[in-house]
């Protein structure tokens, strides 16, 4: 293979496992009893405005008592680095790869330290817990909800990132279970783009099969000697 030239890169929950926050579908992956799919849908913020802040405030709550683990200072080196083309898409909504240093990063699925405006479209940066009826600074209505992409929402930056992986020469995807779409079909349109596909993963995921090349174990140790690797050649 020619030496790649534009990368694009996937991460999921498994990138911060090492950190110590929680993937979706591992041994441990309910919340008090509550599937993911149950508690983050338009519908249960709607049913029960309650429960779903306080899922997201528990979550924003935990970023202070973690941090970035080698594979996200890892990558975030790699984007110093890195000479050609390089995105960073994130389906998780911790804040570890900016508090790495990664600059060419975006965040899919949405983040914890944002509240969105449910009738301007408005973002505000947050930190404390969001209750139910927090006033917007912009439009001055009480709409301010979760910055999170909801199951039945679309994602965001997807014009981007598909115009990043048609032009990929690498896609890799680290610590995602590829049980998730758009995201999991990332690896098909790079493809099909050409590009050489590299999965570096706890275990075999439901798109291992899409993939040139799947390297199994923890992201803090297949990372770093990746980007070792792809900076050295
Ligand atoms: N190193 C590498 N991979 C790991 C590690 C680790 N230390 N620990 C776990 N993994 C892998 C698991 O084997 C699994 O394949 O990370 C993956 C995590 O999968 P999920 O828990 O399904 O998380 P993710 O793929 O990011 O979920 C996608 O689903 O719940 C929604 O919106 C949510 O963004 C999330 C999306």
């Amino acid at each position: 293979m020619t030496a790649p030239r534009n990368i694009v890169i996937l991460t999921g929950a498994g990138i911060s496992a090492e950190s110590g926050i929680a993937t979706f579908r591992g041994p441990g992956g309910l919340w008090e009893g509550h599937r993911v799919e149950d508690v983050c849908t338009p519908e249960a913020l709607a049913a029960d405005p309650v429960l779903v802040h306080r899922f997201y405030d528990a979550r924003r709550a935990a970023l202070s008592a973690v941090e970035p683990n080698a594979a996200h200072r890892a990558l975030a080196r790699l984007d110093a680095e890195w000479p050609g083309e390089l995105l960073i898409v994130t389906q998780n909504v911790d804040d570890l790869h900016e508090r790495a240093g990664a600059k060419r990063l975006l965040h899919m699925h949405g983040e914890l330290r944002s509240a969105l405006c449910a009738r301007c479209g408005a973002r505000e940066a947050w930190e404390e817990p969001l209750p139910p009826g927090s006033m917007c600074a912009t439009c001055g209505k009480a709409a301010l909800r979760p910055d999170i992409v909801f199951f039945g929402e679309m994602p965001y930056h997807m014009d981007v990132i598909e115009r990043a992986l048609s032009e990929a020469d690498l896609f890799v995807s680290i610590g995602t279970s590829g049980a998730v779409y758009p995201a999991a079909g990332f690896v098909q349109g790079a493809r099909y783009a050409g590009a050489e596909t590299l999965e570096l993963n706890l275990e075999r995921s439901a798109g291992s099969g899409y993939f040139h090349e799947t390297r199994l174990g923890a992201a803090g140790v297949l990372v770093p000697a990746w980007v070792e690797e792809l900076l050295a050649a």
